[in-house]
């Protein structure tokens, strides 16, 4: 079983997307979209942006490798009454049987970045874009200082080294690399553009306690730490490190959960 599905289908990230829904939303607001358009969203989950986009009027295939995230889409579809919109299984990495030039807008939010071969994922990206389309990525960058940026610091600070010649997914966070990468697929650089945006996690009732057991149950890079430390009795301190960021970076007012996290936004124009 290839490594990078397995993990991901190993936790349920429904569980975590449930705080980003208004961001989500927003998000897809501020890209703007002017249907009829073919959107494909990549790395897609359960559908957090997936779902906006169709309710704005586009036609919408979400892609993403773990099968009970395609199922948990394929339901909320069907219950929003979205039937332009569908999620299939599809590994970012090499989008067999996805037409070239099939989309008018490619949206990867904290998706394709954790495929591990990025010089491919960009060429797929690009390949099925429309002339004149348009390519959103959003990731997450190294050494930032806001939550998500952080807990895959700590996660990465617990777990055994990677295999030789893993690129770590916060590669896709850094200037250079995304240049490089989207030269390297065809792309003029002045056609690549990126500003600095931010994701609010936000639960009304969850406690940042209840957050970061979620982010231990469900979330790959994080499950993949707590695994290590348990071997190696270290989990009560990788737990003490998750639980300080999500306290000190709590903005919620009640007992509820408002936590930041700064990505950096790419637009490709192909
Ligand atoms: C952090 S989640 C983000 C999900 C969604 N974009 C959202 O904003 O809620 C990362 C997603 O990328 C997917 N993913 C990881 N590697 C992938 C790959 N090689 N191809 C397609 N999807 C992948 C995971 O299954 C997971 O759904």
């Amino acid at each position: 079983m290839n490594p990078n599905k397995a993990l991901w289908e190993e936790g349920d990230f429904t569980e975590i997307a449930a705080f980003m829904r208004q961001s989500g939303e927003a998000l897809i607001q501020a890209i703007g979209i002017t249907p009829p358009l073919r959107v494909l969203d990549l790395g897609c989950g359960d559908g957090t942006t997936a779902i906006p986009l169709a309710r704005l009027g586009a036609e919408v295939v979400g892609i993403d490798i773990a099968r009970n995230l395609v199922e948990a889409g394929n339901r909320r579809a069907a219950e929003a009454g979205l039937t332009r919109l569908r999620f299939q299984e599809g590994d970012a990495c090499n989008l067999a049987g996805v037409a070239d030039r099939s989309f008018d807008l490619v949206v990867s939010i904290f998706g394709a970045m954790f495929a591990p071969k990025p010089f491919d994922v960009a060429k797929e990206m690009v390949r099925v874009t429309k002339p004149g389309g348009r390519i959103v990525m959003g990731n997450w960058i190294p050494n930032d200082p806001t939550f998500v940026s952080q807990v895959l610091k700590i996660s990465s600070a617990f777990t055994p080294p990677p295999p030789e010649g893993f690129v770590s997914p916060m590669t896709w966070g850094v200037e250079s690399n995304i240049m490089e990468r989207f030269c390297h697929a065809g792309v003029p650089r002045e056609n690549i553009s990126m500003v600095q945006d931010t994701y609010y996690f936000a639960s009304p009732e969850k406690t940042p306690t209840q957050f970061v057991d979620l982010f231990e149950k469900f979330y790959g890079p994080t499950m993949n730490a707590v695994e290590a430390a348990q071997k190696n009795g270290q989990a009560e301190e990788l737990h003490k490190q998750l639980l300080e960021l999500a306290n000190a970076q709590n903005k919620s007012k009640n007992a509820g959960t408002f936590i930041p996290a700064t990505f950096r936004r790419i637009t490709v124009s192909v």
